[in-house]
């Protein structure tokens, strides 16, 4: 009996120590098997007289049936361990954060646009635009610019071929912002056709404009921020006193200086190009133009239906891709338009 019971704990042991299922099953082969153990002990009842034989035989059939119990334990406790490494391996954390669909940023240019409009909308300047598709009478005529001007010509403009592949009449992409104003006036006009007194006009207009053109400072389309201040008493003191207060706003300094150059553009009288130096820092000194400007030339207000003799106003249209590159240190404007995301990441 001692030698039944430290069989069945011998085979408990050799179970638990056997690592997997093909372990186990030699295991088992030592007991249960055809020369096991068991097998052994059964084989010699044989032996026996018939009492001793069926009281022998219980307590092997016993012995045998709690070495299989163990035997089945052991297996299913290999079989659960197998299933959760398993699991384990082709586990899929479910909480980890998804991969997203990347974030997008401002170009530098926008956000320059983005934050004109802002200051000039917090001094009672609308913001207009107007198509890049534009009439000739809008981009030229009406802004008293004679047929001969060279800014017409093929050299520094695109034209639109007709169906035919010729020069389609009358239509251009436009050459710079000015046009706006047209537009902007001779819809301001109808609007207040009959009135004694018409209201004031205040009005930026960005946008892209496009001219045969490209090397390191110039693009063939590249933006502008068109001004339009139309009032009974306009001068040239608040066309100075808007731009040199806007620049300071702008670049968040009064450490900047702003010059009024004489200069021409046939739709204003007197013109000007606005120049302006920092007095510190790495460009400390150093002028750049960033806008043209001046009084709107009668001849223009004429052209829209406004009585010159009675409202007159200035105008400056201003360069926001230079006030970008002075604004973050960029020294070439082609960085714009490149598209490389390493360029216009650092903006975002
Ligand atoms: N349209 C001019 C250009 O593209 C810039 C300009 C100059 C606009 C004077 C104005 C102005 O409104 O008054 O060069």
């Amino acid at each position: 009996m001692e030698n039944l019971d430290q069989m069945v704990a011998q085979a408990q042991t050799d179970f638990a120590a056997a690592a997997d299922a093909a372990a186990l099953e030699q295991a088992k082969a030592r007991y249960l098997g055809k020369s096991g153990s068991v097998t052994a002990e059964l084989k010699s009842l044989g032996k026996l007289d018939p009492d001793a034989r069926r009281e022998a035989g219980a307590r092997i059939n016993q012995a045998k049936g709690r070495i299989e119990q163990a035997l089945e334990a052991r297996r299913s406790a290999l079989k659960e361990a197998q299933l959760a490494t398993q699991l384990a391996a082709e586990a899929l954390d479910v909480t980890l954060p998804a991969r997203g669909a990347g974030q997008g940023g401002l170009h530098p240019v926008s956000r320059t646009l983005e934050r004109i409009e802002a200051l000039f909308r917090s001094i009672g300047f609308e913001v207009a635009d107007g198509p890049e598709i534009e009439a000739d009478f809008q981009n030229f005529t009406a802004l008293n610019t004679p047929e001969d001007h060279p800014a017409r010509s093929m050299h520094d403009t695109f034209y639109l071929q007709d169906e035919s592949g010729g020069v389609a009449p009358g239509v251009l992409l436009r050459t710079h912002t000015s046009p706006i104003q047209v537009r902007y006036m001779q819809a301001h006009v109808a609007l207040h056709a009959g009135a004694e007194t018409m209201p004031e006009i205040r009005v930026i207009a960005p946008g892209r404009v496009y001219r045969v053109d490209s090397d390191a400072t110039h693009s063939p389309m590249f933006h502008q921020v068109e001004g339009l201040w139309v009032g009974q008493n306009v001068s040239f003191a608040d066309l100075k006193g808007v731009i040199a207060d806007f620049l300071r706003r702008f670049f968040e300094s009064d450490d900047l200086q702003v010059r009024f150059r004489p200069s021409f553009f046939p739709f204003t009288e007197p013109s000007a190009e606005i120049d302006m130096a920092f007095m510190s820092g790495a460009l400390k000194g150093r002028w750049l133009e960033i806008a043209g400007c001046g009084m709107v030339h009668p001849n223009v207000l004429r052209q829209v239906g406004i009585d010159a003799e009675k409202y007159l106003g200035f105008a400056f249209g201003m360069g926001p891709d230079r006030l970008t590159m002075l604004r973050y240190g960029i020294n070439d404007l082609r960085l714009f338009y490149d598209g490389d995301l390493r360029f216009l990441r650092q903006f975002a």
